[in-house]
């Protein structure tokens, strides 16, 4: 008998071969099926419950997919794109895991017979670099500004951004829960981004979210804003609005100790006890002279500010907050100027923030602090109103989209039409290409023309056309000539969405096209999978009697 070879430990799982790729497509497209109806203006949402029973409402592909956690180790390759997808330019998560998810089901049938996967793998590589190529030769671009231009040329040239700008937020919010305030939204996108310095940092755009009132009472706010705080008795004296005040930031505790939580001390009589109380309180009153004396007019702190601290600024016309949270803070001290103080001995001129008008406002059931006119970093705030709370919530997640859309557009202004044209032309691009190349390659580059067209398939199908039937113009048109005919969802029919103002970032496609590649390369070269017993979260191979109580 021969002697047995082992290799691994026990309970090591291991599958292999042709049936792991095909199990691994497989796992691919069921990610793919579960965001496939939330394509495009048509497309329906989802409501996912988490383990606490929290409901999430959401459009947003990468966003669905993070919620659901998913385990299939290469299935999160496809979830790790859709993030990265939004990471880098924020929108298109959806795509890129249809896309993904397609180019696999069309491997699928060559996988089974046989083809190697790594000649695959070449094809598909080819094909993402002729489509990112494709991509760059006809987006169209926006002139830059040049120095040499006269005043009225780039007066012009600027409106002409900024309607390329809209027009891609537009697109962008056109398929979220927002969708029928788009063109608001847009507009407001398009301004806070605009407000923000050259390296647009998305963290200074703060968003606030206050439940009640309509999406349209949502407003934008040219500085730093943040709800009121916690106040003490005291606080309905100070005054509310001031210009050009000086602001005092500090990470300093303005509160009376209650006497216990102070050193345990042993007192003889009442005149040592009253000496040890005076001395508390000339520390606080002698703390609250000097941001006094430093000329602020406003007082933020990180940490508490007590009820005889919130009088005694009462008293002197100055407005004081506790409790600020930290983030507002360093958004305030980034817009204002000036540093954040841990202590009181050195407030001065140049450590103090200063704005334009500070004020502090309702905002539906909430009081907010306002300070405009802010010198130093450029910042804005957006309040976001609306009814339910995951309403609000998506619509951050959507308008986070649509900044990062405005901030790419702002930095590399190259756009294609959207609604499926993009992805029409490429396809009949490939096609045309494979024509001219022998053997297997060529049904494969025809096969990935043909994976293209589930962009437009996708959305024909949310919105209940006839896919077929319009797939069948498209092509034709494509075939004719007319590069940016895609989907129009408003009337049943194709269009040319160039000239319906269905503009995208040429960014989002090539980012969305080598991405799905890539990741369909990856998963077509991974033929085994070994699971360790020890390491793997989800337990080694069924069956193997360790009685851990789980599913099997
Ligand atoms: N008015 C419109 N008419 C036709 N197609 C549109 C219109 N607006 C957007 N689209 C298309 O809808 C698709 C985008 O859909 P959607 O926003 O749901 O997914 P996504 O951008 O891929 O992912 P994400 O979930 O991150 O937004 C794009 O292909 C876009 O061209
Ligand atoms: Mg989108």
């Amino acid at each position: 008998m021969q002697p047995q070879i082992i290799l691994l430990k026990e309970g090591t799982d291991s599958s292999q071969g042709i049936p792991q790729v095909v199990s691994n497509i497989s796992a691919c497209q069921a990610i793919a099926d579960a965001v496939r109806t939330t394509l495009g203006p048509r497309g329906m949402d989802k409501l996912i419950v988490d383990g606490q029973g929290k409901a999430v409402i959401s459009n947003d592909g990468a966003t669905i997919l993070k919620t659901l956690d998913v385990v299939h180790p290469a299935a999160k390759t496809l979830v790790d794109i859709a993030k990265s997808q939004d990471a880098e330019v924020g929108d298109g998560t959806t795509s890129v895991v249809l896309l993904a998810g397609e180019f696999l089901k069309q491997a699928k049938p060559y996988v089974e017979e046989n083809v190697h996967p790594q000649v695959l793998v070449r094809a598909y590589r080819k094909a993402a670099v002729l489509c990112v190529q494709k991509i760059k030769e006809i987006s169209v671009k926006i002139k830059k500004e040049d120095p040499k231009m006269t005043n009225d040329a780039a007066a012009h040239l600027k409106i002409e951004q900024r309607s390329l700008l809209e027009k891609c937020a537009a697109t962008t919010l056109s398929s979220k829960l927002v969708a029928h305030q788009k063109e608001f939204f847009a507009k407001m996108v398009v301004e806070a981004v605009s407000l923000l310095d050259d390296l647009l940092p998305l963290n200074m755009i703060g968003v606030k979210k206050v439940t009640g009132g309509g999406l349209e009472d949502s407003r934008l706010i040219a500085g730093v804003a943040f709800k009121k705080t916690f106040s003490y008795a005291g606080f309905e004296m100070q005054p509310k609005k001031y210009v050009n005040p000086k602001i005092a930031m500090l990470n300093v505790e303005l509160e009376l100790k209650a006497e216990k939580d102070n050193a345990e001390i042993r007192v003889d009589n009442v005149e040592e006890y009253q000496s040890i109380v005076d001395a508390e309180w000339k520390i606080l009153y002698d703390k609250l002279d000097k941001i006094h004396e430093s000329g602020a007019k406003v007082v933020l702190s990180k940490l508490p500010i007590g009820d005889v601290a919130t009088q005694y600024f009462a008293d002197r016309d100055m407005f004081c907050a506790g409790r600020v949270a930290d983030e507002d803070l360093r958004r305030t001290m980034k817009a204002c100027g000036g540093s954040i103080q841990t202590s009181i001995q050195n407030l001065t001129e140049d450590v103090l923030g200063s704005c334009q008008n500070f004020e502090e406002i309702q905002v539906g059931g909430e009081r907010y602090n306002i300070f405009t006119g802010c010198p130093q970093a450029k910042t804005c705030t957006l309040i976001l109103r609306g009814g339910a709370e995951q309403f609000i919530e998506e619509t951050e997640r959507s308008l986070h989209d649509a900044i990062m859309i405005v901030r790419r557009a702002m930095k590399n202004d190259a756009v294609v039409a959207g609604g499926g044209a993009i992805e029409m032309e490429l396809s009949k691009y490939l096609r045309d290409y494979s024509r001219t190349i022998a053997g297997k390659e060529q049904l494969l580059i025809a096969a990935i023309a043909k994976a293209l067209e589930i962009i437009p398939r996708q959305l024909c199908e949310n919105a209940g056309f006839d896919a077929t039937n319009i797939l069948n113009n498209l092509r034709q048109k494509h075939w004719s000539g007319c590069m940016w005919y895609g989907v129009d969802v408003m009337t049943e029919d194709i269009a040319d969405n160039f000239v319906g103002c269905i503009w995208e970032p040429a960014v989002v496609k090539i980012n969305a096209l080598t991405a799905a590649a890539e990741a369909a390369c990856l998963i077509l070269s991974v033929d085994e999978t070994i699971r360790n017993p020890k390491a793997g979260g989800e337990g080694g191979a069924p069956g193997m009697g360790r009685g851990r109580g789980r599913p099997m």
